[in-house]
């Protein structure tokens, strides 16, 4: 290439670039015109109305895209007319597409405004069904629209980077992502909470944990995790119980107890010191303070039960060994800490089939649950997994569960097997405690729960 070519290529370059962010009519989020950038600057927006009013010759809309809400004034001698009327008609949550000035605007929502050249209706609304005051029953019912409102908007994009914060740790602690089946021919957590179907003419259900298949996959892979939908029969209503989660699940070979609680820790303080530092807006919208999450840093507390019934206890909760944890028990053992704790060490009784039996005290699993701050409970459960194969055929048969389906997981006992250990975390259980919700259902677009399957 010649010199002059070279010139004539960078200098096109240069051009090209110079045009492409100066372009009138490229489209920005609204929150990039509320730092000052555009001031004075022809911007295009693309949205929904969100509030409207007009007088006579002026209309003041207030449009909302994903980032923010902005007015934008259409003054009838500023744009075309039928740019105006449509406008002046356009009911809220119509879709819009505009052009014009981004102003300052002392009186203005945010200090700025745009003063539209152009404002074109894409999609023009009905009487949206949504207005303020309503009732949850009204706003479950019309959820597909409600997903629009602030804050689920601002927790699905917690939600987003917490998953996104998940998927960056495990990948980087070298663990492979796999992806297990969804219909099962076995229950992995008591048929309590079992959802039934017709499999081709057989019983099948859907699945409660991906853990049993994990763990054939440790002995290819080592450390593995999905992040799966996981589905419960929870025949109570409670405010942290759905029917459908996203259940993010981990297992690893060669790992004990405490090595597990290691990685669930170092793991939930990545997922939540991330969302702090990415979305501390939307956090703190949410009544979430960032710093609180920036504090979760481990080693978390590890308590055994056995401490935990003397704590409870102590405190006058007539609690006796052998019962499990209810929400009173875990907010009470949480008082007083900033961190998520760990129980360790639960009596068989309440713990699944598949548990290690502790060698130092065969009434005891080795296993813990981690409890969240705040008295938002359990987000994770774990346990290092048994490897006898006649501890597990005998946990089945107590419970009176055939063993046919069981027979390919009791071979992962009989070819190789190696000391193991997983986890399954709830991402609905923490995205509910990052944002601070009341509700379980508020953590989920579209919540399944013992009355509800639609929208
Ligand atoms: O404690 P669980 O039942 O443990 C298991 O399923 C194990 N097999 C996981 C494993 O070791 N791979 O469920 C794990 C987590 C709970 O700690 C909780 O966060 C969440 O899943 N969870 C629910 N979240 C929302 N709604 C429900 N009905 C839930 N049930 C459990
Ligand atoms: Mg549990």
């Amino acid at each position: 290439m010649t010199y002059e070519f070279c010139y004539l290529v960078s200098q096109t370059f240069i051009i090209v670039n110079r045009v492409r962010t100066r372009m009138p009519g490229e489209f920005v989020h609204i929150a990039q015109i509320f730092n000052g950038d555009h001031e004075g600057k022809e911007v295009a927006v693309r949205g929904w109305i969100y509030r409207s009013r007009s007088s006579g010759k002026l209309c003041f809309i207030q449009v909302r895209d994903h980032s923010g809400f902005m007015q934008v004034t259409v003054a009838k001698n500023a744009v075309p007319d039928a740019d105006f009327e449509g406008a002046k008609k356009a009911l809220l949550e119509s879709s819009v597409m505009l052009k014009g000035t981004a102003v300052k605007e002392p009186r203005a929502p945010g200090g700025f405004e745009i003063q539209a050249k152009e404002f074109k209706v894409l999609g023009v609304s009905d009487n949206f069904p949504i207005t303020e005051y309503q009732s949850e029953e009204h706003l479950l019912n019309y959820r597909h629209l409600w997903t629009r409102s602030q804050n689920l908007t601002k927790i699905m994009k917690v939600k987003a980077t917490i998953l996104g914060a998940a998927r960056e740790w495990f990948a980087g602690n070298e663990f492979f992502e796999v992806t297990p089946p969804i219909i099962t021919a076995n229950a992995c957590e008591g048929g309590s909470t079992l959802f039934e179907l017709n499999y081709f003419g057989t019983k099948a259900f859907l699945s409660q944990s991906a853990q049993m298949y994990l763990e054939a996959l440790i002995f290819s892979l080592e450390k593995v995790y999905s992040l799966t939908p996981s589905f419960r029969a929870e025949k109570s209503r409670t405010t942290r119980h759905l029917a459908e989660y996203w259940h993010l699940e981990g297992e690893e070979a060669f790992v004990g107890n405490e090595e597990n609680m290691s990685i669930q820790e170092a793991l939930v303080s990545a997922m939540v010191t991330t969302v702090a530092k990415k979305n501390p807006e939307e956090l703190k919208a949410l009544g979430r303070d960032p710093a609180d999450l920036l504090k979760i840093v481990p080693p978390f507390k590890r308590i055994s039960y056995d401490d935990a019934v003397k704590r409870l206890q102590d405190k006058g909760y007539d609690f006796a060994w052998g019962n499990d944890l209810g929400t009173n028990e875990e907010r009470s053992l949480v008082e007083g800490e900033d961190m998520p704790i760990f129980v360790k060490n639960y009596p068989k009784e309440v713990k699944a089939f598949y548990m290690r039996e502790n060698p130092e005290n065969p009434k005891v699993y080795l296993c813990a649950d981690l409890l969240a701050p705040e008295g938002y409970g359990e987000i994770i459960g774990g346990s290092e997994r048994e490897t006898d194969v006649e501890k597990i055929i005998e946990r089945l048969k107590a419970q009176n569960t055939p063993l046919d389906a069981y027979q390919w997981y009791l071979d992962l006992r009989r070819f190789g097997t190696v000391q193991h250990s997983g986890f399954g975390l709830g991402i609905e259980r923490i995205v509910r405690w990052v944002c601070k919700q009341e509700h379980i259902r508020d953590t989920i677009p579209f919540p399944r729960t013992i009355n509800r399957v639609n929208p």
